[in-house]
């Protein structure tokens, strides 16, 4: 099988680089390790910031976003029985963020690219990557895979026999446990890890939601975080122990936790619902240095992993592959490299931003049960400091909504101004 860029992964990363790709008139061939239907069930992340709200809509896929998503204008930061919110459009010019599930944008992307025609393959696993340092790099694949989460192993039908797809470029966009990571050696890679002491407990809940934008409460028995899928879906988080079994949590005993943790002063209460779901996430950030070799260009989870508060993790991955598009459509239409070598450093400057945002939000709003009162009060008094200078909440609103896309190599200052004001 013969493409221009053969894309590992059918996540947000790998949908968005092929829909940008087709758009620009460059071919694609997307391999999707598990099935169109789990992928498109699988309950996920859920805010889109401002800029990715925007690319989606401005390339023809945001329809059914716009219809059914939610905007939000701002968000509430809990703390000492008080809930302040911040304005999101007045804190940084007018910008917002959608709520509208992971599993739901990419629905859209994989509806719109198989309308075009578009190649998808799914429930098939890539075994190896090969010639990335030659112009005809090669992915083989296997069909017919099917995931085992419990044991995290693939299995394969046993007569799948192994098939290669020959390219220009290699999209590693194969999340936090994909193959493609692995093919940047060893002696260039560095990786960056620090996982923290804690796990989210999310649930999903059936019902209308209990506040209308989300809510992040610190609290002294942990983090809490009130969020929503849709007007019949509530979506919360509760800080627990990484190494926690969700049977440990009958449905009384979480809504107890969940009260308790977001109770105000004014005696607010959680509007409760039938529990259909229950998992665990664990909190870590991730880095990977360089996210290139040769022509495998890595995007998304493959390269970053960050702890959710804040809500970056599909924002970066598109991000990415904005940036990744951009230097292939120069490299078709003018056989110029200046934008894919600088690939990596453009994306690490904002994973890195994305990074300590993300790393700063967990640490100011979960308990370090190891720890003394001082780091709690010193919490709390960032919360304080956050919620009343003007200076400080338009700090965390403008990460929040998204920061400006890097410059593209090359950009002057002037271009700079318009790269910023673009991607609002
Ligand atoms: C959600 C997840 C987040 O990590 C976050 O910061 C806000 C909302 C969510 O899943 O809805």
């Amino acid at each position: 099988m013969r493409t221009q860029v053969g894309i590992v992964g059918g996540g947000p990363a790998g949908m968005v680089l092929s829909h940008l790709l087709h758009l620009r008139g460059i071919e694609s061939v997307v391999l999707e390790l598990r099935s169109r239907q789990v992928v498109e069930t699988t309950v996920r992340a859920g805010v889109l910031e401002h800029g990715t709200a925007e690319l989606l809509r401005q390339t023809g896929v945001g329809e059914r976003m716009d219809r059914e998503g939610a905007v939000h204008h701002g968000v509430n930061l809990q703390f000492g029985g008080r809930r302040h919110r911040l304005d999101f459009p007045e804190l940084t010019g007018g910008r917002k963020i959608w709520v509208y599930g992971q599993q739901e944008v990419v629905k859209d992307l994989y509806a719109a690219r198989l309308q075009e025609g578009g190649q998808i393959i799914f429930e098939a696993a890539a075994t190896g990557l090969r010639d990335l340092d030659t112009p005809t790099p090669k992915i083989r694949f296997r069909r017919g895979a099917q995931l085992d989460p419990e044991a995290g192993e693939i299995r394969f039908h046993a007569d799948a026999e192994e098939e290669e797809i020959t390219c220009d470029f290699v999209a590693g966009c194969d999340g936090y446990f994909g193959v493609s990571r692995s093919y940047i050696p060893e002696d260039v890679r560095k990786e960056h890890v620090r996982t923290y002491p804690f796990g989210w407990f999310g649930i999903l809940v059936e019902g209308p939601p209990s506040t209308e934008e989300l809510i992040y409460a610190l609290h002294e028995r942990g983090f809490a975080l009130v969020s929503t899928r849709s007007p019949e879906i509530q979506r919360l988080y509760f800080q627990c122990d990484p190494h926690d079994d969700v049977d440990n949590w009958p449905d009384e005993r979480i809504w107890e936790e969940l009260q308790a943790r977001l109770e105000t002063d004014e005696g607010w209460t959680l509007k409760k619902g039938r529990i259909f779901q229950k998992d665990i996430v664990q909190m870590r950030s991730f880095i990977c240095e360089p996210m290139q070799h040769g022509r495998l260009f890595l995007a998304g989870d493959a390269a970053h992993i960050v702890p959710p508060t804040g809500a970056k993790g599909m924002n970066l991955a598109v991000a990415d592959v904005r940036v990744l598009a951009s230097g292939l459509t120069e490299f078709y239409t003018s056989g110029d490299n200046a934008i894919l070598d600088a690939y990596s450093e453009t994306c690490l400057r904002r994973v890195w931003k994305a990074s300590r945002f993300s790393w700063w939000m967990t640490s100011m709003l979960h308990r370090f049960h190891d720890e003394d009162d001082f780091r709690y009060r010193l919490q709390l008094a960032e919360l304080d400091y956050v919620t009343s200078s003007r200076a400080a909440s338009t700090s965390l609103a403008e990460n929040y909504v998204g920061l400006p896309m890097e410059p593209a190599p090359g950009d002057t200052a002037n271009n700079r101004g318009r790269a910023a004001s673009a991607s609002t």
